[in-house]
């Protein structure tokens, strides 16, 4: 009898250590009984600590929390999901929900509370993408109406400014003004249609693309641009790498606006920076759904020794129009990011300010 009591008492602990959610008990007089492993994760509390010590020892901070517990025990009812608490470890918080309810004997005797708390970390993550997509498709309509509106004054104006260049004597010194008029209008031009190209992406046009090709085009053509000689441009490139499926067109784009963030970062802060870009394949990785057949995947990094990002900026970098630069339109990681999703890849950034930034593309290997 007395040896099933001790399997059947493992037996519950156990299902308390399985239970996803973190779970927190409490006797009548306020002590912690009990805590699983996932309340050890979310509130970065050990259990060998906290049992046996009062519960406002820990949580003496967190107000609601100690609300819900006293109410449940005073009145003997369950509160559920309350959602807006923040629980900090360290530098970290996390979003959580908690319920509180009466541990309650067969007798009806109210001996306790049990406190759950639930991770939202991942949820509030879901909720951001959702909120991003949401503000994209507003913009989408949004662009796509102005952009009408936008395109045909702004083909007035240079169609005029260039009646206007030929009609002045050869020399004149106005020909610098319409020159200016001409290059604002083609960068106004490129928003509108930057901003399209966003909300309303074009297909993707598959077919067998070399990366390194590409790569390489694009650092020949950086390297051209201007005095880009004070810039040390590196490359790393696994040449096992086979030609594989993708939008040619839209990876040159989405590199050339990687590799042309990194070059202005460097540029901002150092006499001589570098640039480098590294590939190569992962073959533990694969970024399959279900029911598809495994591909691996190459990972291109785009690094650079420039000024790095902090967290408050690194939170903004893909919103569209968020930019630092004077003469940024802030669109260059929106489509970016929007690209590499349609072709069912990540996109992740590591950046710490002072040493500099680097961006990692994984795209699956299709063949
Ligand atoms: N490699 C980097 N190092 C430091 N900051 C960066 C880097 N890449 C991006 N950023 C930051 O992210 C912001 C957004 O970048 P994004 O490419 O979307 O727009 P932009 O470069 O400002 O303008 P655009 O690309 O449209 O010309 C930049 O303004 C800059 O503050
Ligand atoms: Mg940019």
């Amino acid at each position: 009898m007395r040896k099933s009591n001790v399997i059947l008492k493992e037996y519950f602990a156990n299902v308390i250590d399985s239970v996803g959610d973190g779970v927190i008990v409490l006797d009548k007089g306020g002590l912690v009984t009990l805590m699983n492993p996932a309340a050890e994760e979310i509130t970065g509390i050990s259990r060998k600590q906290a049992q046996g010590n009062p519960f406002t020892a820990y949580f003496g901070e967190q107000e609601i929390l100690l609300e819900m517990v006293d109410k449940s025990a005073t009145t003997g009812m369950s509160i559920s999901d309350h959602e807006n608490l923040v629980l900090k470890k360290g530098s970290r918080i996390t979003p959580v929900s908690a319920s509180t309810s009466p541990l309650l004997m067969a007798s009806g005797e109210n001996i306790g509370i049990i406190l759950v708390l639930r991770d939202l970390t991942n949820i509030r993550e879901l909720e951001e993408a959702v909120r991003q997509a949401d503000m994209l498709s507003a913009l989408g309509t949004l662009a796509a109406g102005l952009a009408h509106e936008i395109k045909n004054p702004l083909g007035g104006i240079k169609g005029a400014a260039q009646l206007l260049e030929r009609e002045l004597p050869t020399g004149s010194e106005l020909g610098e003004y319409i020159a200016v008029m001409l290059k604002e209008v083609g960068r106004v031009n490129k928003i509108v249609e930057e901003l399209l190209d966003l909300t309303s992406p074009r297909k993707l046009r598959l077919d067998k693309i070399s990366l390194q090709r590409i790569l390489g085009d694009i650092i020949l053509l950086q390297k051209r641009v201007g005095k880009r000689d004070t810039i040390t441009f590196q490359q790393n490139f696994d040449l096992s790498i086979p030609p594989f499926l993708a939008d040619g067109e839209l990876l040159t784009q989405l590199f050339l606006n990687l590799v042309k963030n990194a070059v202005e970062a460097v540029e901002t802060a150092k006499a001589s920076g570098s640039v480098k870009i590294t590939t190569r394949v992962v073959s533990d990785y694969s970024m399959t759904k279900k029911g598809e057949r495994p591909s691996r995947v190459v990972a291109i990094e785009v690094s650079d020794n420039g000024p790095g990002m902090d967290h408050e900026q690194l939170e903004h970098i893909f919103t569209p129009f968020f930019t630092t630069k004077s003469k940024g339109t802030g669109l260059g990681l929106a489509i970016c990011n929007k690209i590499v999703s349609e072709h069912r890849g990540m996109i992740k950034v590591e950046s710490e300010p002072g040493k500099g930034t680097t961006f990692t593309v994984m795209l699956p290997l299709l063949l």
